[in-house]
């Protein structure tokens, strides 16, 4: 209800309201005049109501106008940042094309033009997709295995008796079991050994110890060697052959590794190390791998030193050239003990030990003797020109197997049991049987 009708509406009331105190009893204390004051101030009140109301009008239509006017001008900022963005987007479209065109992106790499990215293709990274990823630089291959790098992939090359992507399986060379003879398998890298029942014998477990009592297995290899003086075999089933060269051949007889130095003797010592000795006091250490060590010189009377071969000691035996002298030597030092009872030898020239620590050397000249360190000989064998038993003169070789029995040759293979006496003589073929 608008305020000029409210005083209209007022001005009628109070108008009946004189009427009926006029036409009425004088019961009323109110006169015209009170009641015209009251009317004159309502009256002024809703004058300055109504000219507050008019200028309050008055304000808001400022604001309207005011608020209209923003809104143009927004309308206006809105139109020109659209305008902007589009003229922004064509420049970096144009841009982005150009960076395109300059083909950015190596190896098949897709160029993003609004990014100004290159999406590689897998194996790939770097800005331009330049890097080819080293997925070998994990190390992905086991067990030594060499990683060949490729795009997105790798390969690995395995090292012998491994298997497997990531040469990660080691080939049981046990499946199926080559053991004869209920001999039991044991795996190894690459290789296996046969454990084999007591009265077996060889690789498979093929030889029964009999066979080999009474016909000994003459197995001829040819080695890419030229005259062989002296062997040894490794702990690991390795052969090491000297003479004119020296050479380290797998179990198999394939050839691991030419060593460049000449040496006459070998032995394999206590502590796993190769030692050799030549046509010198020199006495040289190398690994079992052929490598060098280290090098002693024997504190011995005679210049050149022969067989050589090791106690559980740790200390070595050699035997001197063309002198009476068998020796114990000190590993580190050098320093050398004579066995006593060697100056019973003419031409000692293979030494071998068993598993009593009886030194058994040959003799080139005599016989075939057994004694322990104190120099107490135990036993000799053979010795004598043309008898019986000559045959072992001129003994090329001696070894002892886990029977303690021994082994040496000559133009022949003669075993000696370990009650000494002469078990067999062998096919006719000079052999060494270190
Ligand atoms: C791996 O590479 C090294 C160094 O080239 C090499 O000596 C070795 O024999 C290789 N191994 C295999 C399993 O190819
Ligand atoms: C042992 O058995 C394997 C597997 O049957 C065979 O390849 C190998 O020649 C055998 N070795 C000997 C010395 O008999
Ligand atoms: C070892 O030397 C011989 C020549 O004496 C040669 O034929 C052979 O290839 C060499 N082997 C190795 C593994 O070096
Ligand atoms: C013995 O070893 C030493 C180093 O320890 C070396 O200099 C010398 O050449 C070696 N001698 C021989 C004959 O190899
Ligand atoms: C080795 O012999 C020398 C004398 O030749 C001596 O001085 C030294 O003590 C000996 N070394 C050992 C470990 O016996």
């Amino acid at each position: 209800m608008r305020l000029d009708s409210l005083t209209g509406i007022l001005t009628v009331l109070i108008a009946v309201f004189i009427e009926d105190t006029h036409a009425g009893s004088s019961c009323c204390h109110k006169t015209r005049q009170d009641l015209d004051t009251l009317a004159t101030g309502i009256s002024s009140d809703v004058a300055t109501l109504t000219a507050g109301i008019s200028t309050l009008t008055k304000m808001v239509s400022t604001l309207s106008n005011a608020i209209s006017s923003i809104k143009t001008d927004v309308s206006d900022i809105r139109a020109d940042n659209a305008g902007i963005e589009r003229k922004i987007a064509a420049l970096l479209k144009s841009n982005g094309q150009e960076f395109c065109d300059s083909t950015p992106c190596d190896n098949d790499g897709a160029c993003n033009e609004y990014g100004y990215t290159c999406q590689c293709k897998s194996g790939y990274t770097g800005r331009n997709c330049e890097t080819d990823i080293n997925e070998c630089d994990s190390s992905p291959c086991q067990n030594e295995g060499n990683c060949t790098d490729q795009v997105n992939s790798y390969t690995c090359k395995c090292k012998a008796g491994y298997t497997g992507v990531n040469c990660e399986t080691d080939i049981d060379e046990c499946d199926p079991s080559p053991c004869q003879n209920e001999g039991t398998c044991i795996d190894k890298v690459n290789r296996y050994t046969c454990k084999c029942k007591a009265e077996f014998a060889g690789v498979n477990c093929t030889i029964t110890i009999g066979q080999l009592k009474n016909k000994p297995i003459v197995v001829k290899i040819q080695l890419q060697s030229s005259l062989i003086d002296d062997l040894a075999v490794t702990s690991r089933g390795h052969i090491v052959a000297v003479g004119f060269t020296t050479k380290i051949y797998d179990s198999d007889f394939t050839l691991i590794k030419n060593v460049s130095n000449e040496f006459q003797y070998v032995a394999v010592s206590d502590d796993d190390q190769l030692v050799f000795t030549d046509l010198s006091r020199t006495i040289y250490f190398y690994t079992l791998d052929g490598s060098p060590i280290r090098n002693i010189t024997a504190k011995v009377s005679p210049f050149q030193l022969n067989g050589i071969t090791t106690l559980s000691t740790g200390q070595l035996v050699v035997c001197g050239v063309r002198t009476d002298g068998v020796y114990i030597v000190d590993q580190s030092t050098g320093n050398a003990t004579t066995i006593p009872a060697s100056d019973t030898f003419v031409w000692p020239n293979f030494v071998t030990t068993n598993s009593k620590g009886v030194v058994i050397v040959t003799d080139h000249s005599g016989p075939l003797k057994g004694m322990d360190q104190a120099g107490n000989v135990l036993f000799t064998y053979g010795g004598t020109r043309g008898s019986e038993e000559g045959q072992l003169n001129f003994p090329a070789g001696v070894v002892t197997d886990s029977w303690d029995y021994i082994m040496t040759g000559n133009y022949w293979l003669g075993i000696i049991t370990d009650d000494y006496s002469l078990s067999h003589t062998g096919s006719k073929s000079k052999s060494d049987v270190s």
